[in-house]
């Protein structure tokens, strides 16, 4: 395929603003990036017991302690992502998210059937895909992008962080699934470019983050998984199990979301992105799943349980984030924390 991306905003650097808080966890680590490093307080953080996993408050100070990892935040000393005091907060809320995480999901060692059942589509509960496909309205899928954003801008970044922790086939096979994901060594073929030609031609900021304020809970959920994930040797597995499910489900979604875009009459640069995944995610599940997950568990079979959870953590959260969406829509409101311009 030779469509290259429309031009877009993404060009020369940008570096996102620090969102506001939404409870004491968030307000403690949003303060203290504001301040140099080093000036972190001690001590067992307020709000951290009884805060709700996937809440606001701490899915977003966790997203916050993430990015330190990733871009930054314009102002945000870089040393900060270091820093011994913050570490220690974002392990104790990694711990509660984790642990809503392995109660959340049924568990076991079987991976064949745990990537096989999540082919089977739920009839009786069409998802949001099917929805914007035979009925969503244009302001639905503009909200449905944003959602999205916090992790296509940064697509496949959290993945790279497992490469090292690979060995063979299965380092060798992810790293050739990243480089697609990376544009094949072209800046415009990148996906996440190609997601930001998407938001721009439905008339929404590609900027990077530009969106965190708005984005609830449910859709900075999936993103910290990811990062968590990525960030912990010991959660290979279950990284691996997390990028499988991903790949196998994103073809299917894909097509549908290729056909909505069209039923508005968007043009080829904005389904672009949809239609490079229905070829590129039908091959990348092939390696996944035979090279990357096969390998890996040759190499350690005691990982199959990571597997396993990394899959059923993913779907936990999709179906969070599918319901927030559909029963929004359902009830006549937006699905986000603020609305979007309408246009
Ligand atoms: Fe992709
Ligand atoms: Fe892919």
């Amino acid at each position: 395929m030779t469509i290259t991306t429309a031009p877009t905003a993404q060009t020369g650097f940008f570096e996102a603003r620090l969102p506001r808080p939404r409870g004491p966890l968030s307000a403690l680590v949003v303060r203290a990036l504001e301040e140099p490093p080093g000036s972190f307080p001690s001590g067992r953080a307020q709000g951290l017991s009884g805060a709700d996993p996937f809440g606001e408050d701490l899915q977003l100070a966790l997203y916050v302690c993430y990015e330190l990892h990733y871009r930054g935040f314009a102002g945000v000393d870089p040393t900060w992502e270091w820093d011994p005091g913050l570490l220690r907060l974002r392990r104790d809320m990694e711990e509660v998210f984790l642990a809503a995480l392995r109660a959340g999901v049924p568990g076991g060692d079987d991976v064949h059937a745990a990537l096989e059942g999540l082919l089977v589509e739920d009839l009786d509960a069409p998802g949001v895909s099917h929805h914007l496909k035979d009925r969503g309205e244009w302001w639905q899928l503009r909200e449905y992008l944003v959602h999205r954003s916090i992790y296509h801008l940064k697509e496949a970044d959290p993945h790279a962080w497992v490469i090292p922790r690979l060995q063979g086939q299965a380092k060798a096979s992810l790293v050739a699934v990243e480089f697609d994901e990376f544009g094949g060594g072209r800046a415009d073929r990148m996906h996440s470019r190609l997601f930001a030609g998407l938001m721009e031609e439905a008339g929404l900021d590609p900027s990077y983050l530009y969106y965190l304020e708005i984005a609830p809970a449910v859709a900075l959920a999936p993103v910290n998984m990811m990062s968590m994930f990525g960030l912990h040797r010991a959660l290979r597995g279950a990284l691996v199990g997390h990028f499988a499910a991903a790949e196998i489900t994103t073809a299917p979604s894909a097509r549908r979301m290729a056909q909505a875009l069209e039923r508005f009459g968007a043009g080829r640069y904005a389904t672009v992105f949809f239609t490079e995944h229905i070829e590129a995610d039908a091959v990348h599940e092939q390696v996944l799943r035979r090279d990357v997950v096969g390998d890996m568990l040759d190499r350690e079979p005691g990982l199959a349980p990571d597997v396993v959870f990394g899959v059923q953590a993913t779907e936990l959260l999709e179906e969070r984030l599918g319901d927030r969406l559909l029963g929004s829509w359902r009830a006549g409101h937006g699905s986000l924390l603020a609305g979007l311009p309408r246009r």
